[in-house]
């Protein structure tokens, strides 16, 4: 197909589905642009909805960046049209993170239609999860997923499954004193209460999950800075079953693939039938980022926690008009 006969209701679609990527508190920091001389659909990054205190140098940015590029290529596969990116195409715009052409060899990206069912069956589940164990095939096909994308997904044993869950108790008792934290969390967060930003964008009330009686489970209580009325409390999975993404270096390339990774992994989890959390609370703080990896691991940086199992998928959370994120140029 050639590039130059993507319509506009056909971009449309491919960013419709590319949206529905998880960025961090649903900020969905990015811009798309359709350049319809070359036929190429660029994506670009928004500072403006970054997080200065939880994520100063805009590593969750890109990861949430890199999911909506996933989501675009496999939109893309889907229609038939054969995606080709290029990671950050111009040197002097940092904030231009990719170029998606569409004129690649007849294989490219092939095997992504199939995830395309999963791209609006999934959504982060803060339920309580049953303690079934998720299959060795299936963690196998999600560390695939991963490779696939150039990253490396680690299936950790207990101790460092304990080591992780003491990080997230750190990082709750971290933010709990940070004034700063808890307020660009609760900028993000939407209660219903007055004052409160755009409904189309943030994390609502009803996603946020019942509080946890004793915190055995790595989800984030997105709720705790405020009273949600009504909010249940309920016991979570003893045993967590988690998974952390790393790629070997820390740059905004490696950003993206991770970003990509992540949403390669939440989409084939979704199809195995499993329910998905990502976290990124103890990766915010360099000093429990850093304690997160295992050290015989190669996966040097670490950049997403998962939380997989069987349970609740959680409900679609609301996201900006595609008007508000596309431009014809
Ligand atoms: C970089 C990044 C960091 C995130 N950190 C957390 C987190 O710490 N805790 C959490 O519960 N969800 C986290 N999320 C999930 C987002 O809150 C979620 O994707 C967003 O609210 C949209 O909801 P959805 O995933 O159900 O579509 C993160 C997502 C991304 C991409």
């Amino acid at each position: 197909m050639s590039t130059t006969a993507l319509t506009r209701s056909l971009v449309t679609s491919l960013v419709e589905d590319a949206v529905t990527a998880p960025s961090m508190h649903n900020a969905q920091p990015w811009r798309f642009v359709h350049r319809t001389g070359p036929g190429t659909v660029e994506l670009h990054g928004d500072p403006l909805r970054g997080m200065p205190r939880e994520d100063p140098d805009h590593r969750a940015l890109h990861l949430g960046c890199g999911a909506a590029l996933f989501g675009l290529r496999v939109a893309a596969v889907h229609r038939g049209l054969r995606p080709v990116v290029r990671l950050l195409p111009s040197p002097g715009d940092p904030w231009h993170l990719a170029d998606v052409r569409f004129d690649g060899p007849d294989d490219a990206d092939s095997d992504l239609g199939v995830l395309h069912d999963a791209l609006s069956q999934r959504h982060t589940s803060r339920f309580p999860f049953t303690e079934e164990l998720i299959p060795p095939e299936v963690t196998d096909g999600l560390r695939a997923a991963a490779l696939l994308e150039g990253c490396r997904l680690v299936v950790p044993g207990a101790w460092h499954t304990d080591t992780v869950m003491d990080l997230v108790h750190a990082s709750e008792l971290f933010e709990a004193a940070d004034e700063a934290v808890r307020a660009e969390i609760a900028a993000w967060t939407r209660t219903g209460a007055a004052g409160e930003g755009p409904d189309t964008e943030g994390i609502p009330s009803y996603a946020f999950g019942p509080r946890q009686y004793d915190v055995s489970s790595p989800v984030r209580d997105f709720g705790a800075p405020r009273q949600v009325p009504g909010r249940a409390s309920a016991r979570f999975e003893r045993r967590p079953q988690i998974a952390l993404l790393g790629t070997v270096d820390d740059t905004p390339e490696e950003w993206l693939k991770a970003g990509q990774a992540m949403h390669r992994v939440l989409l084939q989890a979704t199809l195995d039938g499993l329910a998905t959390s990502v976290m990124s609370q103890p990766l915010e703080w360099p000093e429990l980022r850093s304690a997160a990896r295992d050290p015989g691991s190669t996966a040097g940086f670490v950049h997403m926690l998962f939380r997989l199992g069987y349970g609740p998928r959680g409900r679609a959370t609301p996201r900006r008009p595609v008007s508000e994120v596309l431009a014809f140029g």
